[in-house]
């Protein structure tokens, strides 16, 4: 190998005060553990000096906690972007003098940083399966916008991480558009096509470094389906073979892309097995452990993503089959697996889960009582505004009950009401299609809300002054004062 081989810590000295880092991997799947971890060490013990030292951050999206978690307890972090969902970096993040966050659609951020609309990062760390003295790179279980700022940086860290098999060669789809004026369509026309090649190709003598490790990805375990979100999981499958019986969605059934989390695990399953929705594709972001298990089943014929946000025994299972796997499965850049034009062209049926909706189907992804930053909208827009469908789902109330997490106006908005088509909660569904803002509204209540918090919804609708959208403007926040004030929505008054 023609590359400098170091430690964490010898790679971490090659980064300074003000440097502008961006980080390989799509959630915690794929993102480098090693030299961050150093990197956060380093810190601490500059800080200690008295001396400065802070980063700013680009990502694929979250990433585990041995980046994002032990930078932002390190103090080391000037700005971030996109998603996060580490619980120190919010903590950070929502402390005035704490990282400066700002938060972007994940399929847009690679092309803004081409075009030069952040500040370039100077330095790239990317975890790979192998890689050559010819420059190409072999990627692990995530692809983020590695391409992208493989290709900006000056400088380029490789972890070079050997719990991943050098047999994943072949299941990563590289691919950078061309920039306006001169892009084309992507040659992407079904799920399982591919536009790009198997390795990224870099300038080798950008690699300064090379660290070697095994650390396995920092991927939590999902709770098992309760009784909420199955019955959501529930309605979604009983809303979507509807739609097939109507002849709105093709008896062969459309693409799909579920969000993160617990909620899009259970749908997965109840989709998965409901006998009249026929053996499906995926064109997604994340891959989750429940797709693998549909696919093992036949129930899922190809996945498109960004990551394989698995849990470990899962990996292990796919890294041990590889051949069942690697004609199933295709790791792109978010710039491609996120991709409007891929999401409006393939007709995505899309699933997202909702922080906080409103009675006339304004989505608030991100922010709790409209100004703490939760996680991020990660790719919820980009596939919500183009999807064929675009569905959102929540549980009805949060915190025991004392939040209902439909209010008269949301207090934070990410997806608007042009968007959003249909939303369900373990209560029912609402299908706000060719609806006018009144017509939604009366849905809403009657389907989706908890039964405690009905009455109250109707009361706040009938003193809402009467016009195309009925609204009170100095009481339409009442629930979240409620909330603030006494610990309750329910005491809100109208
Ligand atoms: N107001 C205040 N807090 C609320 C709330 C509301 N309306 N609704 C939920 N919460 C709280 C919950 O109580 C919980 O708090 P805790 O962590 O203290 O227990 C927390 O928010 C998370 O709620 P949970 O029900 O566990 O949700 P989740 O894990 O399914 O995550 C989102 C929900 C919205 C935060 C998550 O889906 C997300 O980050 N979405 C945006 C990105 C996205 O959609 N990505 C997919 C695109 S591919």
């Amino acid at each position: 190998m023609i590359y400098n081989v170091m430690t964490a810590e010898q790679a971490a000295e090659l980064i300074n005060d003000g440097d502008v880092v961006g980080f390989s991997g799509f959630t915690p799947a794929g993102a480098p553990k090693e030299v961050p971890s150093a990197l956060a060490a380093r810190a601490e013990a500059l800080h200690a000096e008295g001396k400065p030292f802070k980063i700013g951050m680009y990502t694929g999206a979250s990433t585990g906690d041995s980046t994002d978690g032990a930078l932002a307890r390190a103090n080391a972090i000037s700005f971030r972007t996109p998603y996060q969902s580490n619980k120190d970096l919010r903590n950070s993040l929502n402390t005035p003098g704490g990282a400066q966050y700002f938060d972007m659609h994940l399929s847009q951020l690679a092309q803004e940083l081409r075009y030069g609309f952040m500040p370039k990062p100077t330095v790239a760390i990317i975890e790979a399966c192998d890689i050559n003295d010819a420059g190409e790179i072999v990627l692990t279980s995530g692809v983020g916008i590695s391409p992208t700022i493989a290709n900006l940086a000056d400088r380029i860290i490789i972890e070079l991480n050997e719990r991943h098999p050098k047999s994943l060669r072949g299941m990563h789809d590289i691919y950078e558009p061309c920039d306006p004026p001169c892009r084309h369509e992507i040659p992407v026309y079904s799920v399982s096509d591919r536009a790009g090649v198997p390795v990224l190709r870099v300038d080798p003598k950008k690699v300064v470094a090379v660290v070697k490790t095994n650390r396995k990805d920092e991927v939590g375990g999902f709770t098992a389906p309760d009784e909420v979100t199955t019955q959501i999981g529930k309605y979604v499958s009983e809303f979507l073979t509807n739609e097939m019986r109507l002849g709105r969605i093709p008896k062969s059934f459309l693409p799909v892309q579920s969000g993160v989390g617990n909620i899009a695990n259970a749908v997965m399953f109840e989709l998965g097995n409901n006998p009249e929705i026929p053996a499906f594709t995926m064109f997604t972001e994340v891959i989750q452990d429940a797709v693998i298990d549909l696919m093992k089943k036949g129930r899922i014929t190809f996945a498109s993503g960004c990551s394989l946000t698995v849990t470990d025994p899962v990996l292990q299972e796919i890294y041990d089959n590889m051949d069942f796997f690697h004609n199933k499965l295709v790791l792109r850049p978010q710039e491609l697996s996120n991709n409007p034009g891929l999401v409006r062209r393939l007709g995505l049926i899309t699933i997202n889960t909702a922080l906080e909706a409103d009675i006339y189907g304004n989505i608030n992804s991100t922010h709790v009582m409209g100004t703490k930053m939760m996680n991020g909208l990660g790719g919820s827009g980009d596939f919500t505004r183009n999807a064929y469908i675009s569905i959102f789902t929540t549980p009805s109330t949060a915190k025991n009950g004392a939040i209902s997490a439909i209010v008269p106006m949301v207090s934070h908005i990410d997806h608007s009401e042009h968007s959003v088509k249909v939303l369900i909660t373990e209560h029912g569904i609402a299908d706000l299609r060719g609806k006018s803002p009144i017509q939604r509204a009366n849905l809403i209540i009657d389907n989706c809300v908890d039964p405690s918090y009905r009455p109250l919804m109707r009361e706040y609708l009938a003193s809402a002054s009467k016009g195309h959208t009925p609204t009170n403007l100095s009481t339409c926040f009442g629930m979240h004062q409620a909330f603030m004030e006494t610990g309750d929505m329910h005491n809100a008054k109208f």
